[in-house]
C-alpha cells in the first residue's frame, strides 16, 4: 500500500462487476458503482429495475451471481450480514410492539454488548436526532406512522454503522408526511455523517434528497450523476422520459456531427438546434430531448424564430400552465409559468398559433 497518500480515504462502498441472476433471468447486470464516504446516495428506477436486489446484494442476504462488494477498501463479499459495518430499513419496519420506544433503540446496541451506561446515552442521543427525546417510554402502539418511522430509523442509526441502506423506508406513508420526512432524512444524514444508501421509485424523493443518483433500467444503471446533472442533462431516453416531463422528439444525428451545437431535422417538425449526448456517434437515430418549462413560447409573427405549433389544450395548474402544441404531425408539451403567461400571452386560447425555440443547450440529442 502507498503509505504517502494516505489522505485518500477508501470509498465507503465499491461494487465491481455484481450481478444477479434469478432462473435465467438478469435481475442485475454486471455493474459498477463507487458509493463515497458520507454521501447520500440513491438507486432510484421503477418496480422490478432490480434496486431490492442490488441493496440485499450489498447488505450479504443475496449471493452474487458474479463480482465483488468492498466496504471501506475491503472485500466483504464472502462476509456474512452481521460482520459487514452496515445496517438496514426497509419499508416493513418491524419494531417490538412490547417494548417501549427507548428499548427498540437500545436493542440494538444490546445485541452489539455495548455497555449499559454507553449505551443509554446513545440511544438518547439517536431518540434526540429523530426528535423522539420525549416519547421513549411510549410503546410502539401509541405512535403515529411516521413516529413510528422515527422509531426505526434511530435504531438503524444508533450504532453508528458506517453505511446505511434504506429501501423505500417512506413507501408507506402519506403524501404530507413524505414530504417532511425527505427533509428530515437529509438533515439527518447530514448531522450524523453516515454514508445513505436510499432506494426509491420516487424521483422527486431522489432529486430533494441526494448527492447522486443512479438510474436504473432493467437491471442496468443507466446514468450516476448529481440531481441537476440528472434531469438537466439525461444521457439516455430512459432516464429523460422517467424522470420530469419530457419531450422525446425523433431525430438522425447527421454525419460528422460533434462537439457542441448541431442542428438536426425533428421528423415532422423541422430544423433545431440541439447539444450531442456524450455517447452519441454521427449517422445515428437519436432523440432529441427538451423539457417543456425549457421551451420558450412566444406569438406567432412574421419572420419570428423558432418552430410554428399550434395550441392543441391549455390547462391551468395554478403555479404553471400546461400547453400541449402540434409541430407538424408531432404533439410537443411545453410549460408557462403564471407570470408568463399573464405578461405576454394573456389572451392565449386553443387553436393559436405559437412560436416554440429553445437554447440549444437546453436540447440534448441522445442515442434513440
Ligand atoms: N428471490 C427471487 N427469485 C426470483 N426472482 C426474483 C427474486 N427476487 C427478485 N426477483 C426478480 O428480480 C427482478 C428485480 O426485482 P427487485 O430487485 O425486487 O426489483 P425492485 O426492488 O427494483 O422493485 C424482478 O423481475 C423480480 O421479479
Ligand atoms: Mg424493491
Amino acid at each position: 500500500m502507498n503509505t504517502q497518500t494516505t489522505s485518500t480515504i477508501a470509498p465507503a462502498v465499491e461494487i465491481q462487476g455484481l450481478s444477479k441472476e434469478f432462473a435465467g433471468h438478469l435481475a442485475v447486470q454486471p455493474l459498477d458503482l463507487t458509493i463515497g464516504d458520507n454521501e447520500f446516495f440513491s438507486i432510484l428506477g421503477p418496480s422490478g429495475c432490480g434496486k431490492t436486489t442490488l441493496m440485499r446484494m450489498i447488505t450479504g442476504f443475496e449471493a452474487p451471481s458474479s463480482g465483488r462488494v468492498l466496504l471501506g477498501g475491503a472485500d466483504v463479499t464472502a462476509v456474512p450480514t452481521r460482520n459487514r459495518d452496515l445496517n438496514m430499513l426497509f419499508q416493513s419496519y418491524a419494531l417490538f410492539p412490547h417494548l417501549t420506544v427507548f428499548e427498540n433503540v437500545a436493542f440494538e446496541l444490546r445485541v452489539r454488548r455495548v455497555a449499559k451506561d454507553e449505551a443509554n446515552r446513545r440511544t438518547r442521543e439517536a431518540l434526540e436526532l429523530v426528535r423522539l427525546g420525549h416519547l421513549g417510554d411510549r410503546k410502539p402502539d401509541q405512535l403515529s406512522g411516521g413516529q413510528r418511522q422515527r422509531v426505526a430509523l434511530a435504531r438503524a442509526v444508533v450504532s453508528r454503522p458506517k453505511v446505511v441502506l434504506l429501501d423505500e423506508p417512506l413507501g408507506a406513508l402519506d403524501q404530507q408526511l413524505r414530504k417532511e420526512m425527505q427533509y428530515e432524512l437529509k438533515r439527518m444524514q447530514r448531522e450524523v455523517g453516515i454514508t445513505f444508501i436510499y432506494v426509491t421509485h420516487d424521483q422527486e424523493e431522489a432529486l430533494t434528497m441526494s448527492d447522486r443518483i443512479a438510474v436504473m433500467s432493467e437491471g442496468v444503471v443507466q446514468q450516476v450523476a448529481g440531481p441537476e446533472d440528472i434531469y438537466n442533462r439525461p444521457e439516455t431516453r430512459f432516464v429523460a422520459g422517467f424522470i420530469g416531463s419530457c419531450n422525446l422528439l425523433d431525430t438522425t444525428v447527421p454525419e460528422g456531427a460533434a462537439g457542441d451545437e448541431v442542428e438536426v431535422v425533428v421528423d415532422g417538425a423541422g430544423t433545431v438546434r440541439g447539444v450531442l449526448g456524450e455517447t452519441v456517434t454521427s449517422e445515428r437515430p437519436g432523440t432529441l430531448l427538451v423539457r417543456p418549462e425549457r421551451i420558450e413560447v412566444r406569438p406567432d409573427a412574421p419572420g419570428a424564430a423558432g418552430i410554428a405549433g399550434v395550441v392543441e389544450t391549455l390547462t391551468f395548474l395554478g403555479e404553471e400552465w400546461h400547453l400541449h402544441l402540434l409541430v407538424g404531425g408531432l404533439t410537443v408539451k411545453a410549460s408557462l409559468s403564471s407570470l408568463a403567461k399573464e405578461r405576454d400571452l394573456p389572451g392565449l386560447s386553443m387553436g393559436d398559433t405559437l412560436r416554440l425555440s429553445w437554447r440549444p443547450q437546453d436540447a440534448r440529442i441522445v442515442i434513440r
